[in-house]
């Protein structure tokens, strides 16, 4: 195994140093460290994180191999600073089974660009009528933790109740996608003026700030704990601050497109812009970075959607709802938050990983951790084009965007997975 030197990097925004990596562990740090043996990586100007957690992928294995894949979604993550992903159950079929979500995570390791944590259904088919066997998925191979219905709502409030009470045996998690189907029939974008102005059918914030407002409750009945995904409104914003308040057992995500863009990119009616939850508006971006910044929101999570060409490129109403995330989180999160190392470690790497119980994830790098780790250049700008994607899929809303910081390096115990900006294998 190769050992790595890299010399004078910030870690984590502190005052320049070497870190010796060997035998997939940082084995050094410090100034003036030298290793005959060691490849050199000139770390100057750059910042090393520990590797980047999603809570929230889309990998899209089994069912749509054509949009995404599990190695085609890691070597993405990889090049975007992520050394572990959680894959969504929403794949075809649906990971609801032992068998299914030991396929995604055996795929993961084959890939081994990141470890794939698989994220199994809370229903059957993501259909909301029957438990799925959440209890076969806890024991397999993947050990999942994480149950989600992501891209449906589990509606039903017994249901929702029975998966809180199921997971608390083993400690799991339900990550619910907030969304009362109800008030959201037919909904095209974020419900207000420019919904009205286009005349599209509208998803209102309330239909998504109800079902936090009922799980945070149902939560704190049961003493469960409860992650809320890709949180969109400043309405969710205060009902979880005042959850958080009383000590319930929430975490919550917003993703990197809700911390950024408007509703008002519906009106070139590019369907890229289509996600669920809808864009909102500028009050709620800005309700959403302030929770960010004072730990309403725990974590950065990605969402990251990958479609095929022929379900983004038609009309508005008929294309699916989805942005690709990976490849450019950290430079969106750089430009938001800018150069809050500590924050972005803590939202981005630290708290994802304590939250999908990850060991060896989001870990500063020092003597004895596991060397998964990022390296970024945050002086670079890069203007994003979609066809140099690692993903399969195209739909980035940041086509021909200069953003700003570029990946250098990705480490996955030791092993690299990028090197000079550029995916190893
Ligand atoms: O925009 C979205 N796309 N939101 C979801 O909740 C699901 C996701 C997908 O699977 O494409
Ligand atoms: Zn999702």
């Amino acid at each position: 195994m190769t050992a790595y030197l890299i010399t004078s990097v910030s870690v984590v925004g502190a005052a320049p140093t070497d870190l010796l990596i060997r035998d997939g562990v940082v084995a050094e740090v410090g100034t003036g460290l030298s290793a005959p043996d060691a490849t050199v990586i000139d770390g100057t100007g750059l910042v090393a994180l520990p590797g980047l957690v999603d809570l929230h992928t889309h990998l899209r294995e089994p069912g749509r191999e054509d949009a995404e894949t599990v190695e085609s979604g890691s070597r993405a993550a990889a090049m975007g600073g992520y050394t572990a992903v959680c894959a969504m159950a929403n794949t075809s079929p649906v990971a609801d089974t032992a068998g299914v979500v030991e396929q995604v995570w055996r795929l993961g390791r084959e890939a081994s660009l990141v470890d794939v944590q698989p994220i199994g259904a809370v229903t059957i088919g993501l259909a909301g009528e029957r438990l799925a066997e959440l209890g076969a998925m806890a024991d397999s191979a993947a050990r999942v933790r994480i149950f989600s219905d992501d891209g449906h709502c589990v509606a039903d409030p017994l249901l929702m109740r029975r998966a809180l009470e199921y997971v608390k045996a083993f400690d799991g998690i339900i990550a619910q996608h907030a969304e009362e189907p109800r008030l959201t029939e037919g909904a095209q974008m974020h419900e207000g003026e420019v919904s009205t102005r286009l005349g599209l059918i509208g998803w209102p914030a309330v239909a998504e700030e109800a079902i936090i407002a009922r799980d945070v409750l149902l939560a704190e009945h049961v003493g469960s704990r409860l992650h809320v995904c890709h949180v969109s409104t400043a309405g969710s914003v205060e009902v979880l601050r005042q959850a958080k308040a009383r000590g319930v057992r929430v975490t919550a995500e917003v993703t990197p497109h809700h911390l950024l863009l408007t509703d008002e990119r519906a009106e070139s009616y590019d369907p890229v812009f289509k996600v669920n939850p809808p864009l909102r508006t500028a009050t709620d971006v800005a309700a959403l970075r302030s929770a960010l910044a004072d730990g309403v929101i725990d974590v950065i999570a990605t969402d990251h959607a990958p479609h095929a060409v022929e379900d983004k490129e038609c009309e508005w109403a008929y294309a699916r709802p989805g942005m690709l995330g990976l490849e450019t989180a950290l430079s969106i999160a750089l430009d938001v938050l800018g150069p809050e190392w500590d924050l972005i470690a803590e939202r981005m790497s630290r708290t994802p990983a304590r939250i999908a119980g990850l060991t060896g994830h989001g870990v500063d790098p020092a003597p004895g951790a596991p060397a998964n780790l990022t390296l970024i250049d945050p002086a670079a700008r890069r203007t994003i084009e979609p066809a140099e994607l690692a993903s399969r899929s195209r739909n980035t809303p940041y086509a021909r965007m200069t953003l700003p910081g570029r990946i250098v390096a990705t480490f996955l115990r030791g092993e690299p997975t990028v090197l000079d900006g550029k995916a190893v294998k």
